[in-house]
């Protein structure tokens, strides 16, 4: 039976920020054949940030071909692939015309912040509607909501569709589902990990709220996508064609929900912080919401048989900071040269970096923040600077580590990573130093692309429910204790702080 068989396989499409991965899984939960491209990144303007809907698609596609072949030649048959699961950044939003499946307009990726002025505009209008209370987000720039209505004001190829009822909208989710399938399939659908982060979808029963879209003003004028679980046989169609034609979608979920997943923090209590492009810590707080008095978010942590919720602190720079200090400041010719540049000093000289790129998410939500480096002397040196980037996640996750505390009352044992900047041993040091308890780092890094396996999987009986996956990923993983003392870091704490404080206002 399929439950029996060793030669069964998991696919898993992680569409990120910067690059899209295709990974194949056994059913111990080893990835055994993948693939990684990077694709285009687009900063037209200052705070602009977009992506080409059809190079992401082919990004895909040339991701699973890539790794199909050696997945064959590893010995396998793709045959033995019985289905896929999809994991995502979030937010980015893409608009397209339901009628042909063309995008209207570049994707507007989650760090861009173009529709600040739209974001104070609604901010005065919101009045006594309690928007978070609805939907668990603070109106800013990061959810997808405001980037759809710049894009209807901006665009006139949007504003046209708008008008003439051909306006469909979609996360990444919906727009590889949909274009995965074919156009003609017309398979139009979100997770409710992904619908969660539009602020167009009630957090409590998990459907478009009608008061969300009249205040947004799309109601009944543009097409979305239909909410479904994160685990679904049939919901999510089957790859129209390639490499993987006939095989069927049966797992969705945006990136950090699936990293909750990969990491199994399936009970409430359990928390992962993944440092990708931005750091997201995601805490498990169960089957109901809890709102956030301390700037965190409230969303969906992953939606098998029933939704589970989770507090959410969300740090925009993280690997981005690094390949900010690669490709534009020209530090260094591979992400992970980051680690010996930092290490060539001892300490940050005096610096402290606020990356404030994308304004301040969790848990200050300063929209006019910038990026500032405090306390330059001519004593600073390049590894002063490549210190103080990894450390501004570091300083950040612990800030909303107190946030959480104080939000769920509950104090955090240890924290589970993962993420490309987990790989760096200095990173991963400090941030058990900052936030004085163990980080603990699994062998397996892929944990995002393995939740989301694990949501296909769970659709079909590769693994039958939480407790069979229990051995999945858990022998050799590093534990980093800290090792300064809490004076020192407290200290260390309150500079960035004042930092962050500092940051604000700049209009540039
Ligand atoms: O909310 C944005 C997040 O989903 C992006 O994740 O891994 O690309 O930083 P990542």
């Amino acid at each position: 039976s399929l439950m029996e068989s060793s030669d069964i396989f998991v696919g898993s499409i992680d569409q990120g920020t910067t690059s899209t991965r295709f990974l194949i899984f056994n059913r111990d939960g080893e990835p055994v054949a993948s693939h990684q491209v990077e694709f285009g990144q687009i900063y037209p303007h200052p705070g602009w940030h977009e992506h080409d809907p059809l190079e992401i698609i082919a990004s895909v596609e040339t991701c699973i071909s890539e790794a199909i072949t050696k997945f064959e030649t590893a010995g396998h048959g793709r045959d033995s692939i019985k289905c896929i699961g999809i994991t995502n950044q979030r937010e980015t939003s893409i608009v397209w015309d339901h009628e042909t499946g063309e995008p209207l307009y570049n994707g507007i990726v989650w760090t861009d912040t173009r529709s600040q002025s739209i974001v104070t505009e609604l901010r005065q209008k919101s009045g006594a509607v309690k928007l978070s209370e609805l939907c668990g987000l603070p109106l800013s720039t990061y959810s997808s909501a405001p980037k759809l209505l710049w894009m209807i004001r901006h665009v006139p190829k949007v504003r046209d569709a708008f008008d003439r009822g051909t306006l469909a909208f979609g996360t990444v989710d919906a727009w590889l589902v949909y274009r995965l399938n074919g156009v003609d399939a017309n398979v139009f659908v979100s997770d409710s990990t992904n619908a969660s982060r539009t602020m167009l979808v009630n957090l409590e029963t998990l459907k478009y709220d009608e008061t969300l879209l009249d205040f947004f003003g799309v109601r009944g004028k543009i097409h979305l996508p239909k909410i479904v679980p994160s685990s679904h046989t049939t919901a999510y169609g089957v790859i129209g064609s390639g490499a993987l034609a006939g095989v069927p979608i049966m797992g969705c979920l945006g990136d950090q929900s699936a990293a909750l997943v990969g990491q199994k923090g399936f009970s409430p209590g359990m928390a992962k912080n993944t440092y990708g492009t931005g750091c997201f810590l995601l805490y498990n707080v169960g089957e109901r919401p809890v709102l956030s008095t301390h700037g965190l978010l409230a969303t969906v942590a992953y939606h098998f048989d029933r939704p589970i919720y989770a507090l959410e602190g969300s740090i925009a720079v993280a690997g981005s900071g690094i390949k900010f200090l690669q490709n534009n400041l020209g530090f260094f010719a591979e992400s992970k040269d980051v680690n010996e540049l930092a290490n060539s000093v001892d300490d940050n000289g005096g610096c402290v970096f606020v990356t404030a790129f994308s304004g301040l998410f969790a848990p200050y939500w300063i929209d006019d923040a910038k990026g500032t480096i405090f306390g330059i002397t001519q004593y600073t040196q390049k590894g002063h600077i490549a210190r103080a980037t990894l450390e501004a996640t570091c300083f950040q996750t612990k800030a909303i580590l107190d946030a959480m505390e104080k939000d769920s009352g509950h104090v955090l044992s240890e924290l589970a990573v993962d993420g490309g900047m987990s790989n760096s041993e200095l990173a991963m040091q400090t941030q058990a130093d900052l936030i004085n308890i163990p980080v603990y780092r699994p062998k397996m890094r892929e944990t995002t692309a393995l939740g989301a396996a694990i949501a296909a999987g769970l659709a079909i009986g590769v693994w039958r429910n939480f407790a069979e996956l229990r051995d999945i990923n858990r022998a050799g993983g590093t534990v980093f204790e800290p090792q300064v003392s809490q004076t020192k870091s407290k200290e260390r704490f309150e500079e960035w702080e004042k930092a962050v404080n500092m940051s604000r206002g700049w209009v540039g």
